[in-house]
């Protein structure tokens, strides 16, 4: 046992090691005290009172932003400050940058949104699976449009890396994706770092469609030259990536990396939800419909990045999704070829803390990485 004077000086190195140790102990016992309460609660309202108490905490002064320590790292010729992104879908307005910033995100991915405003499917739309460190959505694109999203832009301060994830309304038929998705880039060119083009979906009707070879070698045309004239006349060029399904066989996925490389796409973010229950169906609402996050996702989305990455061999960076609840989750999407990592769902089940845990542990890996290929050299 330590005796007290050594628990001083412990504590004192972890404080000189790392700034924010207190508030971050602070944070974790907040949130675990919090998340009790937050269960009991539906999920949409515990989002809604989640983002609230964020909000107040900000304004109040006692969310401050403290950067990880990093080695910013280079991406589609963005410069992350750490490798670390909210993945889309659960800021889907915009509405709350700061906020999710000061958390420690390297970059945060808004939306999906959509041309027009639309309400999505009735509620409930989404379910907790606490025994699985799962959730199940059918949310299905609800979103107040991007108009909206992009005035919510104008109003924040965020300065950092901004993907803005654009979908189709479910009004429109799949033979006019296309145009939707035209719509789509235009309207949030000027605002994104960089733009998702979200094809993986399974809430919107046929959308996963657009993955098939014929649908999305048009989709990536239409939508490569609509990049190309924008990139004109706005005078800078906005990265676009597609964000995959895992459920895709292997052959679907050398046929989407073989046209990633044909339209010179600027990466991919794989994977979104999964419809498959797998190890999970005997487990209370997994038989609702929708689209399952966290953790019995972790290994197939791994398995999908590795794919890709053996395919694409570099030349288009991967930013991996998918059941990131732990650090050494996130170091295995990154050992299998991911450049960037994104999280949600573990958000919901290991609280705020988990952004800045993984930060810190691949950014420590980096370090280790570097200092031993100086020593090589
Ligand atoms: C409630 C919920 C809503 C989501 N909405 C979107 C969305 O609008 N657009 C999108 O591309 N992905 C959306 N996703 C998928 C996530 O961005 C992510 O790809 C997926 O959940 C896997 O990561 P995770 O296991 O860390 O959650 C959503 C996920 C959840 C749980």
């Amino acid at each position: 046992m330590a005796s007290g004077s050594n628990w001083i000086a412990v504590i004192s190195r972890e404080i000189y090691l790392n700034p924010r140790f207190v508030q971050d102990k602070i944070d974790r016992m907040l949130y675990t005290l919090l998340r009790p309460l937050l269960f009991k609660l539906d999920p949409e309202s515990a989002h809604c009172l989640t983002f609230s108490a964020i909000e107040h905490a900000r304004k109040l002064g006692l969310l401050k932003s403290v950067p990880v320590a990093c080695q910013p790292r280079k991406v589609m010729g963005l410069d992350f400050p750490n490798p670390v992104g909210l993945a889309a879908g659960l800021d889907k307005n915009g509405e709350h940058l700061d906020a999710l910033a000061a958390l420690g995100f390297g970059f945060l991915e808004i939306g999906t949104v959509t041309p027009r405003p639309q309400p999505g499917n009735p509620a409930p739309r989404i379910f907790r699976i606490p025994q699985a460190n799962a959730v199940i959505n059918r949310l299905g694109f609800n979103n107040h449009g991007a108009d909206r999203l992009i005035e919510n832009i104008k109003r924040s301060d965020y300065q950092g890396i901004l993907g803005i994830n654009i979908g189709k309304n479910f009004d429109t038929p799949l033979e006019k994706a296309v145009d939707d998705y035209r719509m789509g880039l235009q309207k949030v060119y000027r605002y994104a770092s960089y733009v998702t083009i979200n094809i993986s979906s399974p809430n919107t009707q046929n959308l996963r469609q657009l993955q098939a070879t014929d649908a999305l070698d048009h989709l990536l045309n239409q939508l490569k030259s609509e990049q190309n004239k924008l990139a004109q006349t706005h005078g800078k060029y906005v990265p676009m990536v597609i964000k995959i399904a895992p459920d895709l066989e292997a052959g679907q996925i050398e046929s989407i990396a073989a046209l990633l490389m044909k339209h010179q796409m600027d990466g991919v973010i794989a994977t979104n939800t999964t419809v498959s229950r797998a190890g999970i169906e005997h487990l209370p609402v997994a038989q609702e419909s929708g689209g399952m996050s966290g953790a019995p996702l972790t290994q197939r989305a791994t398995a999908v990045i590795h794919q890709l990455h053996c395919l694409l061999q570099g030349a288009i960076p991967i930013i991996g999704a998918g059941g990131i609840m732990s650090a050494e989750n996130a170091r295995e999407k990154i050992q299998a070829g991911a450049s960037l990592i994104q999280l949600y769902t573990g958000l919901i089940y290991r609280g705020p803390d988990l952004v800045r845990e993984v930060a810190q542990a691949i950014c420590a890996d980096q370090v280790k990485q570097d200092d031993s290929l100086s020593v090589q050299e």
